[in-house]
C-alpha cells in the first residue's frame, strides 16, 4: 500500500517525475484513495498493454450501458472491427501525401509571428495546426473551418470539466457530419470521410453513429496531444541547448530529437486498463475487475530499458518509448503526430533561432495527471 501525492496539484503536473522513480522501486502499487493500482516499470506496462485479454480497456460494461465504447475504450471482437474499418481510410499513405499542404499551413502561421520575434507558441503553432491537419484530412469545408475549430474546442473543454458546451457542439457537428457523409457517399472525393463511408470488411461497414463516434473520437485524441508534443519539444531544446545546437547543425536530427520528447515528456503519461481475471505482476496478486494505472511516462525512463535516462539525447537509439502505447490500442494517429511535429520544428528552425522564454511566472499547465503539456508558451528568438 501507498501514500500518492496529489495528483492534480500544480507542483506536482510540473515535475511528476521523483514520484515515477519512487514508483519504479516498489511497482506495482495500490493506491487506496483511488482503489487502483499503478504499474510503472517499462516491463510491466509493456506486459498489460500487449496482452489485451488478460487487460481490459474501457470502464467496464455495466458503466457504459446507454453508450457504445468508442474504439479506444473497447476490445475484441468490436476494437478488431472498428480498427479494421477505420485502417482502410487512415492509411500512412494518406498522411504522406499531405506533407506538402501542412508545410504551407505551418509557414502561414508562423511568418507573421517569426517577424515580430515572439510569440505564444501554443497560440500560434502547437494549437492551430493540429486542428487545421484534421479539418483537411477530413475533408471540412475551409469555410467551415473556423466554426468546426469552435466545436473541437468546445467539446475538448467539456472533456477535462472545463465548460458545459461539449454536448450542444457535439450535436451540431454530428448534424454538419452527418450531412458530409451523406454527401461523400453520393460523390467520394480524396478525403477521409470519403474513405470511412465506403471502407468494408467482409460486407461490414461503420454505422452513421459509429462514424460520427469515431470523428469525435479523431478530434479528442489528435488534437492536445500533437499541441502538447510540438510544445513539449520547445520546453525541453530550450532545457538542453547544446542538445538544440546539434539539431540546428543537422536538421535530419528533428525525427530522432522529436523521439525523445515523446520518451522524456511524454504528451499521454499514463492510460489505464482493468484485469478480466485473477492476475499476477511482479509477484503481486490484482483481482479480476480491478483497475491498473499504467505509467507510460515512467516506462520511459526505466533505467533497465534505457541507459542513462536521465540525459536528453537527440540522438538516442534505440528509443523503443511507449508514448503512442502499444499492442492493439498503438495510436492510430502515429504517423500523423510525428509528420506535424516534425514541420512544425523544420519550418520553426528555418524561421527562428536562440529561443528564451519571456516569463518567469510558472507556465499554465494542462490540468490533468494524464497528459503533459503547456497552455500557453510565451518565447522569444533571433529571426532567422
Ligand atoms: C503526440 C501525439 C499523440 C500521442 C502522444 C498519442 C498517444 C496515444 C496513446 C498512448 C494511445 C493508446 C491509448 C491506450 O492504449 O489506452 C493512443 C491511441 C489512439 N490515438 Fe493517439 N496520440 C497522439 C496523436 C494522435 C493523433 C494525431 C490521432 C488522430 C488524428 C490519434 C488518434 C488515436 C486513436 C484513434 C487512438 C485509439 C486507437 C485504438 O484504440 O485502437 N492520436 N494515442
Amino acid at each position: 500500500m501507498a501514500q500518492a501525492p496529489n495528483l492534480q496539484d500544480p507542483a506536482f503536473l510540473e515535475n511528476p517525475f521523483p514520484f515515477y522513480e519512487m514508483g519504479r522501486q516498489m511497482s506495482p502499487l495500490f493506491i487506496p484513495a483511488a482503489g487502483m493500482w499503478m504499474a510503472f516499470r517499462y516491463s510491466e506496462c509493456v506486459g498489460i498493454l500487449k496482452d489485451n485479454e488478460s487487460w481490459l480497456s474501457g470502464i467496464g460494461p455495466a458503466e457504459t450501458a446507454d453508450a457504445e465504447p468508442t474504439m479506444l475504450s473497447s476490445n475484441p471482437p468490436r476494437h478488431t472491427r472498428l480498427r479494421g474499418l477505420v485502417n482502410q481510410a487512415f492509411t500512412p499513405r494518406m498522411i504522406e501525401q499531405l506533407e506538402p499542404r501542412l508545410r504551407q499551413i505551418a509557414g502561414e502561421l508562423l511568418d507573421e509571428a517569426a517577424k515580430r520575434g515572439e510569440c505564444d507558441l501554443v497560440e500560434a503553432l502547437a494549437y492551430p495546426l493540429p486542428v487545421i491537419a484534421i479539418a483537411e484530412i477530413l475533408g471540412v469545408d475551409p469555410a467551415r473551418r473556423q466554426q468546426f475549430k469552435d466545436w473541437s474546442d468546445r467539446i475538448v473543454a467539456s472533456l477535462g470539466g472545463g465548460g458545459a458546451g461539449g454536448p450542444a457542439a457535439s450535436g451540431e457537428m454530428r448534424e454538419y457530419f452527418g450531412e458530409l457523409c451523406a454527401e461523400r457517399r453520393a460523390r467520394p472525393r480524396n478525403d477521409l470521410i470519403s474513405g470511412l463511408v465506403q471502407a468494408e470488411m467482409e460486407g461490414d461497414r461503420l454505422s452513421l453513429e459509429e462514424l460520427l463516434q469515431m470523428l469525435v473520437l479523431l478530434l479528442v485524441a489528435g488534437n492536445e496531444t500533437t499541441t502538447n508534443l510540438i510544445g513539449n519539444a520547445m520546453l525541453e531544446f530550450m532545457a538542453h541547448p547544446t542538445e538544440l545546437a546539434k539539431v540546428e547543425a543537422d536538421r535530419s536530427l528533428i525525427p530522432s530529437a522529436l523521439e525523445e520528447v515523446l520518451r522524456v515528456s511524454s504528451p499521454v503519461q499514463a492510460t489505464v486498463r482493468r484485469a478480466a481475471r485473477d492476475i499476477d505482476v511482479s509477484g503481486q496478486r490484482i483481482d479480476e475487475g480491478q483497475r491498473v494505472v499504467v505509467w507510460l511516462a515512467a516506462a520511459n525512463r526505466d533505467p533497465e530499458q534505457f541507459p542513462d535516462p536521465l540525459t536528453f539525447d537527440v540522438a538516442r537509439t534505440p528509443n523503443r518509448h511507449i508514448s503512442f502505447g502499444m499492442g492493439i490500442h498503438f495510436c492510430l494517429g502515429a504517423p500523423l503526430a510525428r509528420l506535424e511535429a516534425k514541420i512544425a520544428w523544420e519550418e520553426l528552425l528555418k524561421r527562428a533561432t536562440n529561443f528564451r522564454l519571456v516569463t518567469d511566472a510558472p507556465l499554465p499547465r494542462v490540468p490533468t495527471f494524464i497528459m503533459r503539456g503547456v497552455t500557453s508558451l510565451p518565447v522569444a528568438f533571433d529571426p532567422r
